[in-house]
């Protein structure tokens, strides 16, 4: 499949050295890499909206979030987005679970993940993994442990009517995060098992849930919250105490990524920057802009160096999904364009995961 899409596409006229049989990447590390941008994700929304949000104009987060046009709980943005990376079918399962839910839907739903929850209890410095074999499919899973790293977990935790258990601690682990997906097998020199996930897949991974928490962001909060003249979105949102753009709580995530040195990487970019700074920044990303606004429907690839390390990078379209898109972009003052149209693509993500070696 890789081979179709890397003929298929110009490659890139650079000096960068593009390999004929891309190498996969090991099931721990894409776990690693995607369950660093699912947190880098929630500790946006939790500092930048939860934390912040109560601080300067009180507006609270809670479980009944519609009702009390609040913000949703941490847990719950995360489920919102673990829906819909499910229902875009790319492969990848994720979600939250404890041994002592508060929902009974979080609860471990086979004695495998109950050990899991079990293991990163005791040891939750690692994540504790397994694979599993299905009719046609292997299978690789890994819990990381779920901490109870601020005061207010273990108060809503330990009182809450529907929580089982009532001595959390800070520090504690309250659950874990679960991540799930299919795996391949390849026969090394000496007949040993070789699992690996194509790079193309990891990147699908990370840009659904990209996409997802940008979507339910968008959705459930900004909309949501503007909807009920709560409170609105706004580009100087840290000093106007507002809620940041959809575009802005992305962009906050990875410089976060960048500055964690995950060794996941991505920026939204567009020919057509509002912020200079979201311009293509080589020819790799100009041509996968100009690419993926030709043909949408698969990302631009390339596989590169950076000194000894090799990285796999592809361009996503980014859609103008939303009236709202094309009425902001049109008319911002700083953008070099004006007539964008529904379904136009605006720009793209540009996703860079490290290879393994040879
Ligand atoms: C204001 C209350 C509140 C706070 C604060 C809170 N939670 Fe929760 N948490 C909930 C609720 C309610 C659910 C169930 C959400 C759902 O419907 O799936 C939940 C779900 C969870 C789950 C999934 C298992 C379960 O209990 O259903 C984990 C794990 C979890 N929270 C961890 C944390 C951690 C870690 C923190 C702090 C960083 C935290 N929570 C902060 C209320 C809270
Ligand atoms: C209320 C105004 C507003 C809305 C709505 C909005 N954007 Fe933006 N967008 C911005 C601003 C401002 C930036 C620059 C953010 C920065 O880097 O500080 C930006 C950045 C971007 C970028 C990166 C390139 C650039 O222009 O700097 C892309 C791509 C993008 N937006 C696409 C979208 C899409 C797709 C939607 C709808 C799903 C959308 N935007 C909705 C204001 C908006």
């Amino acid at each position: 499949m890789l081979l179709g899409v890397l003929t298929a596409l110009p490659l890139p006229n650079s000096s960068a050295v593009v390999l004929k049989t891309p190498l996969g990447i090991s099931p721990e590390k894409a776990a690693y890499f995607i369950h660093g941008v699912i947190e880098a994700d929630r500790t946006i929304y939790s500092q930048y909206l939860v934390d912040r949000l109560k601080e300067t104009v009180n507006l609270d987060s809670t479980e009944n979030w519609q009702k009390d046009k609040t913000l949703p709980l941490p847990a719950q943005f995360l489920l919102m987005a673990s829906e819909r990376v499910r229902s875009k079918n790319v492969g990848l399962d994720f979600r939250l679970m404890s041994l002592w839910p508060i929902n009974p839907k979080n609860k471990p739903r086979n004695h495998q993940e109950k050990k899991g929850l079990e293991e990163v209890f005791k040891n939750p410095d690692e994540p504790y993994t397994w694979l599993q074999q299905t009719d046609n499919k292997l299978i690789f899973n890994a819990v990381y442990p779920d901490k109870a790293v601020a005061k207010r977990c273990v108060s809503c935790h330990n009182s809450h009517p529907k929580s089982s258990k009532r001595d959390f601690k800070l520090n504690d682990v309250v659950g874990g995060i679960l991540l799930a997906f299919p795996i391949d097998q390849t026969l090394g020199e000496n007949n040993e098992k070789i699992y690996h996930v194509p790079p193309e897949v990891v990147t699908d991974y990370i840009h659904a849930i990209l996409e997802a928490d940008r979507t339910v962001y968008a959705r459930h909060v900004v909309n949501h919250l503007q909807k009920e003249n709560v409170i609105y979105a706004s580009e100087n949102w840290w000093e106007e105490n507002t809620l940041l753009l959809p575009a802005q709580f992305m962009l906050n995530a990875s410089d976060l990524i960048r500055n964690l040195r995950l060794g996941v990487d991505y920026r939204l970019i567009s020919l057509w920057p509002i912020n200079p700074q979201n311009g293509a920044a080589n020819r790799f990303e100009r041509a996968g802009l100009e690419s993926v606004a030709s043909y949408p429907l698969r990302p631009y690839i390339r596989t590169t160096h950076v000194g000894d390390q090799k990285y796999f990078q592809a361009v996503y379209p980014d859609l103008a999904v939303s009236p709202s898109c094309v009425e902001c972009h049109n008319a911002h003052p700083h953008s070099p364009k004006h007539d964008f149209k529904l379904y136009d693509v605006m720009g793209g993500v540009v996703l860079s995961v490290p290879l393994d070696h040879d």
